[in-house]
């Protein structure tokens, strides 16, 4: 399907846009205005963009309801300050009940349970409940565009962390693990990252991988083996050589059995190769490969 989005209505482009731009974060927002009225209100239109200097930027959008704009754009506009309270799992239904269009001057910190804590630098104060706090200056509010479903980017820069002691590791830094950090999808999709969802993609920036091009043909076009094995075998520096010192009962086994049919050895090999892959071991996975026929 191909879908051109000047022909959708701005509920549709919103809906597929929203659906395919999965998972997002969540800025949770404590904002202030003039009158020293506090708001907080969740925003999934958030990323970090730049860490020197420290810029986050989301995006209170403007309602396709009504073109109306939202309490935080406006707070930001009259006090440009933030803070950004990081959403864990533990949080994220009450996070949700903040989301509700209560009038403007409400604080969602009384109707959403959550506790105010005074931040050190700016006026809004921070989310007790959250685990990583922003204290942020607002450097610039750049609208995209006058109509109902146009985002407002607000562009901040972070002046200090609150990090709590318990989500950190033994280094001070925050290990990923400790925190269940919780993203929007579409809809009403969320998803939560807990050690079940977790996996590790190791870094190519720290020599060039080969490329899939450069994989002999027989693993490049293996019936087995899947774009990401590919990827993985691809990101040796060298195309391995048989290592003669490689000891592998079950590879051993594989050979003496099959040897009279190659190729359903070379088969049976590969699927090895993916066992190995999915467990992380690259090193292996060649060893394997390099014995078939
Ligand atoms: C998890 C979540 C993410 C949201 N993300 C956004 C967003 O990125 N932009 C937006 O305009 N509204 C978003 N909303 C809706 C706002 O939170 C909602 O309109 C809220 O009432 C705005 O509050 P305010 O008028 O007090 O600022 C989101 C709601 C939820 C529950």
């Amino acid at each position: 399907m191909l879908i051109e989005l000047g022909s959708l209505s701005a509920t549709r482009r919103h809906q597929y846009l929203q659906y395919a731009v999965a998972p997002r974060p969540i800025c949770f927002a404590s904002t202030i205005n003039a009158k020293g009225e506090v708001n907080l209100s969740p925003f999934s239109f958030f990323n970090m963009f730049s860490s020197t200097p420290p810029i986050l930027i989301f995006s209170p959008s403007r309602r396709v309801r009504d073109n109306t704009v939202k309490h935080t754009l406006e707070n930001v506009l009259e006090v440009p300050e933030v803070v950004i309270n990081i959403v864990d799992y533990s949080m994220v239904q009450q996070v949700s009940l903040a989301s509700c269009e209560y009038g403007k001057g409400v604080d969602e910190f009384m109707k959403a349970g959550f506790t105010p804590e005074p931040a050190s630098r700016i006026q809004p104060p921070m989310v007790k409940e959250s685990k990583i706090r922003m204290e942020c200056k607002v450097q610039e509010v750049k609208p995209l565009g006058a109509e109902g479903g146009a985002g407002n980017l607000v562009i901040c820069e972070v002046l200090c962390m609150h990090i709590a002691d318990e989500i950190l590791d033994q280094g001070g830094m925050i290990d990923q693990r400790k925190l269940k950090h919780v993203a929007r999808l579409g809809g009403d999709w969320y998803c939560a990252i807990d050690e079940s969802t977790l996996f590790e993609v190791e870094k190519p920036n720290t020599h060039t991988g080969i490329g899939v091009d450069a994989l002999p043909a027989s693993i490049r076009l293996s019936p087995v083996l899947t774009g990401n094995h590919l990827g993985q075998l691809g990101n040796v520096s060298d195309v391995p050589h048989i290592d003669p010192g490689f000891q592998d009962e079950r590879l051993t086994q594989i050979i003496l059995y099959y040897s009279i049919t190659p190729e359903e050895m070379d088969k049976v090999l590969h699927h090895y190769a993916a066992e190995l892959l999915a467990k992380g071991k690259v090193r292996e996975a060649w060893q394997v490969l390099l014995a078939q026929a």
